[in-house]
């Protein structure tokens, strides 16, 4: 996986703060982006200031992780179960995504980003769908980091849709059930192509897991914040990496290793 900004990249690039080992830092970092709405609340502010908000954190995690040499970044933007909101918090959340991905675009494109959306992205409004489509194509073949927006995206939907595409294809005789492994079974979820996250960050304090990426988060190093996502900076970042160092990956062996291979592209 190239880890790179384009060389071209006209905006300088932050260097990796010290103390944070460049050689020891997580290939894949997954962010639960939580807290938006209390960020707001406690301004006297409408919940949605908090996700306007959010946006330029994302912007933020996204820089420094693609500065840093992360290889990939993905970001829940919004689960199954979020259709449950409020229809104006909903209809302000697609709004937003809209006018998000057609403004930053061009950034994108620059700073050689590749940009996917992992979920069902059939329920969402054709405009979006049209903006993600065109996104995703135009950033294919970037060099840079892989950036995955999690866009109703719920861990259980993922590997339902997973098994039976596997079903259909043994019941057209194309598969023989006795051979499907993990391997194949991880080729039929979203982040096919993608290595598992090394670190997990969750924002706001609460310990759960919230229906993310239920399969790839098997062995992730779980890091939790009180900081709101709204909040989220480098040095709330910096310190993830910190947490992240200091732990002992072990893989079910005795001694610290290497993620396994195995599931690996
Ligand atoms: C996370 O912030 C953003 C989304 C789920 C879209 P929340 O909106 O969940 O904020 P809190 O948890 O209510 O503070
Ligand atoms: C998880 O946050 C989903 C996203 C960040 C998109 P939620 O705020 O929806 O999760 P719960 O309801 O606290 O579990
Ligand atoms: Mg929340």
């Amino acid at each position: 996986m190239s880890r790179a900004l384009a060389t071209t990249s006209t905006l300088s690039q932050q260097a990796l703060p010290a103390g944070l080992d460049p050689a020891r830092l997580p290939a894949h970092v997954a962010v639960i982006m939580d807290g938006n709405g209390r960020w707001a609340s406690r301004r006297g502010l409408p919940r949605v200031m908090g996700h306007r908000e959010g946006v330029e954190a994302l912007k933020r995690t996204l820089r420094l992780c693609s500065d840093w040499g992360i290889g990939a970044l993905t970001a829940y933007a919004f689960s199954t179960e979020n259709w449950n909101r409020p229809g104006e918090e909903v209809s302000f959340l697609m709004a937003l995504f809209e006018r998000v991905l057609a403004r930053e675009l061009e950034a994108l494109e620059r700073e050689q980003v590749r940009i996917r959306f992992l979920g069902d992205l059939e329920p969402l409004p054709s405009g979006l769908r049209a903006l993600i489509a065109n996104a995703t194509t135009r950033t294919a073949g970037n060099s840079g980091i892989h950036f995955n927006v999690c866009t109703n995206y719920g861990g259980r939907a993922e590997l339902v849709h997973a098994a039976r595409r596997l079903a259909e294809q043994a019941a057209r005789g194309e598969l023989d059930p006795a051979s499907i492994d993990e391997t194949q079974f991880a080729a039929q979820l979203h982040t096919a192509g993608e290595r598992d996250p090394d670190l997990l960050i969750r924002t706001s304090g609460e310990l759960r897991i919230s229906n993310f990426l239920l399969w790839q988060l098997a062995y992730a190093e779980l890091h939790i914040t009180d900081v709101l996502w709204p909040d989220f900076d480098e040095r709330a970042l910096v310190s993830a990496l910190l947490d992240y160092q200091n732990r002992q990956r072990r893989f079910g062996g005795v001694e610290p290793s290497l993620p396994p291979s195995a599931h690996q592209p």
